[in-house]
């Protein structure tokens, strides 16, 4: 066996937890920390009080205690460079530097890219100038969709419905600073009808490790109603992507990106994620993300085939390994928020029935936001836990979610009913 590292995670949601239970499991990890973590994560890892904003002294800390990779989770410190911060200073870490994370800090850039490289996507006219955004938002046909061109905490796109509710969200956003500087300038681009899923691949800067398939849940309620949220559950795999269209999701997008982004010099190492839409005229690239999936990452990494260690540190040396094809059985991830979310809601809420739980193979209970207290674990956050079933099919891992599900409470808790359920009665 190769030596056994030292590991720092980055980053404190259910993703994180997600990374931070696969990469554990590694014969390869000596010792696993995550900056700054969360009362589950605390668990497998050691949590150490850094703010992912804190490059320097996430730096600090990887020098200090001789961290031999990191992993960066969210989408922020890679935008604001925490790779470039960390090669310069001799530490290896999993990620993309600023100049690739691009693919999603900025969408104007990433769908000028992809229109440069021939990689299928819908039209796009991209405005820093609001009258010109309204004029050219008044001769369109609803859905319109209106996008912040930065980060935006998955909060930057409307669809809007009509030309009145268009030029509502340009206002908001280029003339209000809703989303601050992300929004002032936006694109309107071309509605995509199908179905969305989710496709990531660690990449090594030339070559692809495929991961299984996902399919996210966004809207708050059950078939699809209500306002969306950062993910309501998923699961995994997605039967509607079958093998061919997963091949061409391969072959027409995710190699021809990591071949563009090296042609454009900037070398793309870290997980692709594309966000693609089963169009009538096949696959097109609905946004490019920077980093793993959430909540994919909870239905992805427990079913993936491979050691996520090694995988992880062949990426960052430029040498993945063959792609081994396939996934350990189905998984399915149902996402329990607190009361109100995605609106206003309190934290702070006794969690009860984790324990029920701890030693079954079976459920995973993955933690986004919790906090250990004197009176006990309790919520910290609008998404609680992310409660992921495993098993050999989708509808018995759908059972089994459920089942854990109702064996946990807190006051407020919420969830939707219907998470994978569409996908697996079409199995
Ligand atoms: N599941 C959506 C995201 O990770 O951005």
């Amino acid at each position: 066996m190769s030596s056994r590292l030292r590991i720092l995670v980055v980053g404190s949601g259910g993703r994180e937890h997600a990374l931070v239970w696969k990469l554990a499991q590694s014969p390869r990890a000596e010792k696993v920390y995550c900056a700054p973590g969360n009362a589950g994560i605390a668990g497998q890892a050691e949590c150490v009080d850094i703010s992912v904003f804190d490059l320097p002294g996430l730096a600090d800390f990887a020098a200090q205690q001789k961290i031999d990779l990191t992993v960066a989770g969210p989408e922020a410190p890679l935008a604001a460079g925490i790779v470039d911060v960390f090669r310069q200073r001799g530490l290896r870490i999993f990620g993309p530097d600023r100049s690739a994370a691009l693919l999603e800090s900025s969408k104007i850039w990433c769908k000028q890219m992809l229109s440069k490289h021939d990689v299928p996507t819908g039209g796009f006219v991209p405005f820093d100038d609001y009258e010109q955004a309204v004029s050219y938002a008044e001769v369109q046909e609803p859905p319109i969709v209106v996008k912040a061109d930065g980060l935006a905490a998955g909060k930057g796109v409307t669809v809007a419905q009509s030309v009145e509710e268009a030029k509502t969200a340009l206002h908001d956003a280029m003339v209000e600073g809703m989303f601050g500087e992300a929004g002032r300038r936006v694109m309107i681009e071309e509605f995509l009808c199908g179905q969305e899923v989710s496709v990531e691949a660690i990449s090594d800067g030339r070559n692809l490790y495929p991961l299984p398939s996902a399919q996210d849940h966004k809207p708050i309620f059950d078939n699809d109603e209500g306002p969306n949220t950062g993910g309501m559950g998923c699961y995994s795999p997605v039967p509607v992507l079958t093998n061919e269209l997963f091949e061409e999701a391969m072959e027409a997008v995710m190699r021809p990106t990591v071949a563009a982004m090296a042609e454009e010099g900037r070398p793309y190492v870290g997980c692709l994620y594309a966000g693609l839409v089963l169009t009538e005229e096949g696959l097109q690239v609905l946004e490019f993300n920077c980093r793993f999936g959430d909540p994919e990452s909870q239905v992805i990494l427990p079913t993936m085939k491979g050691d996520l260690v090694d995988l992880l540190e062949a990426a960052v040396e430029g040498d993945l390994p063959a792609p081994q094809g396939g996934q350990n059985g189905a998984a399915v991830c149902v996402v329990m928020a607190s009361g109100g979310y995605p609106g206003e809601y309190d934290t702070g809420k006794l969690i009860h029935g984790l324990d029920g739980l701890a030693d079954r193979d079976d459920v995973v209970v993955f933690h986004a936001a919790t906090k250990a207290t004197d009176e006990g674990l309790v919520t910290s956050g609008g998404r609680v836990l992310g409660v992921t079933g495993l098993g050999d099919s989708l509808s018995g891992s759908i059972d089994t979610a459920y089942e854990a599900v109702d064996q946990i409470s807190f006051e407020g808790a919420h969830c939707r009913r219907d998470i994978g359920r569409r996908a697996a009665g079409g199995q």
